[in-house]
């Protein structure tokens, strides 16, 4: 590897074979957001532009790059459920991305059960460890420099209501590598799984 950098500005193009932006963040953790319409109709889709932006009260958003049947649902609903994806769901996760109609429950497309949620309407991912019912708190669309409107929008909600498997508790402790969480890297097809030795521990500098 030389030193030279390459620079270049996305607006010009990336004058690469693909392009790197997705695999830089990456791995991303992904969003697996359970939706219901206004008729009740179901709806699973993953979203890996995807995060946590507070702790108290916990504030988790993605972004809908395009309108898709999620955006459209939780505007309808004002609720939504993230899903922990996990190594054993990678398939029905993957499974769950397909572009299908309104009427077509990603559920059953990907062999999952929904179970009911405690708090909100939509239902959660029965085989999934970890869920978090959400309410919507904001959508923002997206601008770029210039001011002008992008055709993506982030969906921000806060968590109204969290299931953990009791088997990821340990001593009381949740064990993130316990429950195999999957992230997704760069390129059509790249994921990275959290595995225990790839741990590694580092206290704030104290004052
Ligand atoms: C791992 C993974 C991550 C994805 N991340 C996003 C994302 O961040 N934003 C987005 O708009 N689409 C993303 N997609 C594509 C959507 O899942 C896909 O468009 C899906 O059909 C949307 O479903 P919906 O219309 O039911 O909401 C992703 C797909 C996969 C497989």
């Amino acid at each position: 590897m030389s030193d030279a950098i390459h620079f270049y500005q996305p607006s010009q193009g990336h004058r690469l074979p693909h392009d790197p932006f997705n695999a830089i963040v990456g791995p991303r953790p992904i969003g697996w957001i359970s939706t219901q319409d206004a008729l009740g109709r179901l709806n699973l889709a993953p979203y890996s532009f995807f995060n946590a932006f507070n702790y108290t009260p916990p504030i988790i958003g993605f972004s809908s790059i395009g309108r898709k049947d999620t955006l459209n649902n939780i505007e309808a609903l004002g609720e939504f459920v993230w899903n922990l994806a996990t190594r054993p769901l990678a398939e029905a996760m993957n499974q769950s991305s397909a572009p299908v109609d309104v009427d077509v429950s990603e559920f059953g497309l990907a062999g999952l059960t929904p179970a009911a949620s405690t708090i909100v309407r939509p239902p959660r991912v029965g085989e999934s460890p970890v869920a978090f019912e959400c309410k919507l708190t904001e959508i923002v669309q997206l601008r770029g420099v210039s001011g002008v409107a992008v055709d993506s929008w982030l969906v921000l909600g806060e968590v109204v209501g969290i299931h953990i498997l009791q088997n990821l508790l340990v001593d009381g402790v949740y064990n993130t590598a316990a429950a195999e969480p999957i992230l997704r890297g760069g390129g059509p097809s790249d994921y990275f799984q959290t595995l225990p030795e790839s741990l590694f521990r580092m206290n704030r500098p104290k004052r």
